[in-house]
């Protein structure tokens, strides 16, 4: 490929099976030259198949619970042992909604899940990278990244508590983000990719209809996870060195669209029908 990440070293969290974002960016960054370490939750890797990954790309797993500050210690200086030095890169890519998993509606959550999601989810990207900069792990010029939907900032009705989630995240990103850069010259952003079908994506209700609305949203179409991949390759590039604290929208587009001709169509089908027919019951919004 172009060798973009060549001599580079770093961690990658959320690999579960090869349909996940994560696996593609190992992949992806495998091909562009880097070592790295796979990480992900004790359960996840007996539930996955992680280890495969591990074999393509010539990696060590090693098992961390992004709640725990103890197996991110354990994590952070065994990848240093492993790589042989300094973390270049970082990929976050943790998400988990009990409420979501449970069925409970977003206006009636269970807050003990609450607490759970925001934890694995979110906090889980300030605590990694506190132990990161506690143990001054990143080398200057890294890069940190971590991934976010757009339900943070829009309403999706059925993303639930990972919205509030979400928006956390980009909020950490930003905080933390200051520091790491003032401090380490170390950049830190979030990535907004479009719905993609993954375990995490297709807990979400009404999934199916969720990608196919955003597809015909989308000016260029949904982003899929190897694309997602791409563009996570290039953050952790020596050509993006100077972006940090940003929310970047991997989407086709869709995040600056009103209506698109194709929704319109399909909108004005049913609105057609809809007056041509008696009326039966209106549909909830
Ligand atoms: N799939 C989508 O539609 C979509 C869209 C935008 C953003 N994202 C985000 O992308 C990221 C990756 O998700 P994905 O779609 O590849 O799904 P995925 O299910 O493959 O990945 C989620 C990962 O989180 C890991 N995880 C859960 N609890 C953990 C814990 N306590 N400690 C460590 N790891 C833990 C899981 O084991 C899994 O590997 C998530 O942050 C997700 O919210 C996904």
């Amino acid at each position: 490929m172009y060798n973009l990440l060549k001599g580079k070293k770093g961690i990658i969290f959320g690999a579960l099976d090869s349909k996940s974002i994560a696996w593609k960016v190992a992949e992806r960054a495998h091909e562009e030259g880097a070592k790295f370490v796979l990480t992900n939750a004790p359960v996840a890797l007996r539930l996955g198949t992680i280890s495969e990954l591990a074999e393509i790309t010539g990696s060590q797993v090693i098992p961390a619970d992004a709640t725990s500050i103890m197996d991110l210690e354990n994590l952070i200086d065994k990848a240093m042992k492993v790589l042989g030095g300094k973390i270049d890169f970082v990929l976050h890519s943790i998400g988990m909604s009990v409420n979501v998993r449970r069925g409970n509606h977003y206006t009636h959550q269970d807050y003990n899940f609450t607490k759970t999601g925001w934890d694995v989810s979110a906090l889980s990207f300030h605590r990694v990278m506190s132990v990161l900069y506690a143990k001054n792990a990143m080398k200057e010029w890294g890069s940190i990244v971590a991934l976010t939907y757009m339900a943070a900032q829009r309403v999706f009705p059925d993303y639930n508590d990972m919205a509030d989630n979400k928006a956390y995240l980009e909020s950490v990103a930003r905080s933390f983000g200051y520091f790491f850069g003032r401090d380490k010259k170390v950049r830190v952003n979030t990535i907004s990719q479009s719905p993609t079908a993954t375990t995490a994506g297709s807990g979400v209700k009404g999934f199916d209809g969720f990608i196919a609305y955003a597809e015909k949203m989308s000016p260029l179409g949904n982003a899929t996870a190897v694309e997602c991949a791409d563009y996570t390759i290039s953050l952790f590039s020596d050509l993006t060195k100077k972006v940090t604290l940003q929310n970047l929208f991997h989407d086709g587009g869709f995040s600056n669209m009103g209506i698109s001709t194709a929704i319109m169509d399909d909108f004005m089908k049913d609105y057609e029908n809809d007056n041509t027919e008696e009326p039966v019951e209106k549909s909830k919004k």
